[in-house]
């Protein structure tokens, strides 16, 4: 998966076109998904790559990270607040009442490597609220986990999409970017536009606290399909951006503890609500929902308070958190085939890490600050 993560070559595809679209016969109801005959077979494939991919050797010292989105920049505590604001009939799952859930937010390069932060890469930001009620989806009992990234469209349409490219990318033997390149048949309209979308999703944020998130690919919002957005609050007091400097490898991370260290952060949860099944579909995650269609709407926001998160216990914690989609109640089921293949592959992904690190997965206790 780490090679994906170095394609740096973005003049390359800028004459890409969109896919056609062209896998399903017919296009699911509003809200509906449509399983493909392939998936099956691809999961098993994305399962293989994702053993591979902690079958390399292993760090020197340390434990053995994640194997995308390895890089922190850092695990903070604070607390999530389902605005009185947020219109009735958005009021579905965590954010049915104006109420506050400790939160623990995990911020991150996507990169499978610890790379110069001012490589332009993706960006993660993973969001577990605790002490959340009712029966979940997959193993943890009190959580409700929301996996953001830095662009608003995913490089796969598909499961199907996504194993061949991965495959491609990671295929044993490759030396690199330009071997990559030249293997990928650029002829095929799908590998072009994987491209134009991965090319767009790198950047270099000024801070990972003042960066746009998108969870990318749907979920429910009570009876909708819904997709989510993070953007600092409005009116929040604005980064300095003289604070980093970018000279250094981990100039986020700076940033980011400068900041927390004198002044509270928020970022702002927004919703966005699928009205359309073909303009805005399920199963198809190239299309950015536009949101000329169905904008994104406020519904919570989430306080971090000052905190020095640079501490060792803080860190050991970090490492050991597992995020998933998946941790959810039905209110909030994750929708579309890349989602569906996420439950096992994010389980499987964790156990791996867990397993060569001998330690077991283990929900944050609410009011613990791991300093
Ligand atoms: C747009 C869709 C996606 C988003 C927004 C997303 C976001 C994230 C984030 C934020 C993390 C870091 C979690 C952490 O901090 O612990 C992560 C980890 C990961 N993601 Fe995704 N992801 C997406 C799609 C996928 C897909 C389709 C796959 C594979 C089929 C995948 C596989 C993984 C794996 C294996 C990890 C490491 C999990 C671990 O060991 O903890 N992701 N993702």
């Amino acid at each position: 998966m780490k090679k994906i993560y170095h394609l740096c070559f973005l003049t390359l595809v800028s004459a890409c076109s969109q896919a056609p679209d062209r896998r399903f016969a017919s296009v699911p109801p509003l809200g509906q998904e449509l399983i493909p005959p392939e998936e099956e077979r691809a999961t098993k494939e994305i399962l293989e790559l994702v053993a591979r991919g902690y079958s390399q050797p292993r760090p020197p010292k340390g434990p053995t990270g994640r194997i995308i989105h390895h890089k922190e920049h850092g695990c903070v505590h604070g607390e999530l607040e389902v605005l009185e604001s947020a219109p009735q009939n958005l009021r579905h799952g965590v954010f049915s009442e104006t109420r506050k859930f400790p939160t623990w937010l995990r911020l991150s390069n996507g990169s499978g490597e610890r790379r110069h932060d001012s490589v332009p890469d993706g960006r993660g930001l993973a969001i577990k609220l605790l002490t959340v009620e009712g029966p979940k989806l997959a193993e943890e009992v009190h959580t409700q986990d929301f996996l953001l990234q830095s662009a608003p469209n995913f490089f796969a349409r598909d499961v199907v999409d996504y194993v061949k490219f991965m495959k491609q990318a990671t295929a044993p033997g490759l030396k690199g970017v330009a071997e990559f390149v030249r293997d990928l048949n650029l002829a095929n309209a799908a590998d072009r536009e994987s491209l134009k979308i991965l090319a767009a999703s790198a950047d270099v944020p000024k801070s990972p606290l003042t960066a746009t998130y998108f969870s990318a690919l749907p979920q429910r919002l009570g009876p909708h399909a819904a997709k989510f957005k993070a953007i600092p609050c409005p009116g929040w007091a604005k980064l300095d951006a003289s604070l980093g400097a970018r000279a250094k490898k981990d100039f986020l991370k700076d940033v980011m503890g400068t900041y927390l260290r004198s002044r509270d952060a928020c970022i702002e949860l927004q919703v966005q609500v699928q009205t359309d099944p073909e303009l805005m579909p399920v199963e198809n995650a190239r299309v950015v929902w536009s949101p000329d269609l169905s904008p994104f709407v406020p519904l919570a926001r989430i306080v971090i308070p000052k905190q020095n998160f640079r501490t060792e216990k803080r860190k050991e914690f970090c490492e050991h958190l597992t995020f998933n989609p998946w941790h959810s109640i039905e209110a909030h089921r994750p929708l579309g085939g890349l989602n569906r293949v996420r439950k096992v592959v994010y389980e499987r992904s964790q156990g791996h890490r867990h397993k060569l690190n001998n330690q077991r997965s283990a929900e944050p206790v609410p009011g613990e600050t791991h300093e």
